[in-house]
């Protein structure tokens, strides 16, 4: 996992760019990948989807905790709790692109058109916005 695993706060949790540019180098190399595949990979598998985290009560117990159900979720009710808009994984919340449901350029659009800034959001977590 250590191997693989890229924090999306930056190196150590420190949102510092010079310092994630050869851990991800290094981390996309170990798998065979070249800059320009890591760059590729990286902002088309992020045109779809988004962050989840809007939960004010947190993801619940971790695998150490309860490793039959880690981080189900502790926001909503019945079948919708930990589901849905009630999701909570890395604790973040937004999407990349305007449209998340499909797949586009507008990720490397987006990221050179705008000037960038990291601030630690009401959630504790450090992340960017324009
Ligand atoms: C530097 C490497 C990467 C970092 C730091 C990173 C970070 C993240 C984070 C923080 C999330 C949000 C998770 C959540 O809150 O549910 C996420 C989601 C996602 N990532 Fe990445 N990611 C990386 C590489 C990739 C790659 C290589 C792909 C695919 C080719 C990818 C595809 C996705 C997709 C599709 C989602 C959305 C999932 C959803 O909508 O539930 N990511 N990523």
């Amino acid at each position: 996992m250590g191997l693989i695993y890229v924090n999306p706060e930056g190196v150590l949790g420190n949102p510092i760019p010079p310092k994630s540019v050869p851990h991800i180098r290094g981390t996309f190399g170990r798998m065979g990948m070249n800059d320009s595949e890591t760059v590729a990979l990286i902002g088309g598998g992020h045109a779809i989807g988004k962050v989840h985290g809007a939960c004010p009560t947190g993801a619940g117990p971790s695998p150490a905790e309860d490793p039959g159900n880690p981080w189900p979720g502790t926001c909503g009710e019945g079948p919708e709790k930990g589901k849905g808009p009630n999701t909570f994984t890395s604790g973040l919340e937004g999407h990349w692109t305007t449209t998340p449901w499909k797949w586009s350029n507008e990720y490397f659009k987006n990221l050179l058109a705008y000037d960038w800034e990291s601030w630690k959001g009401p959630g504790g977590h450090w992340c960017v916005s324009r």
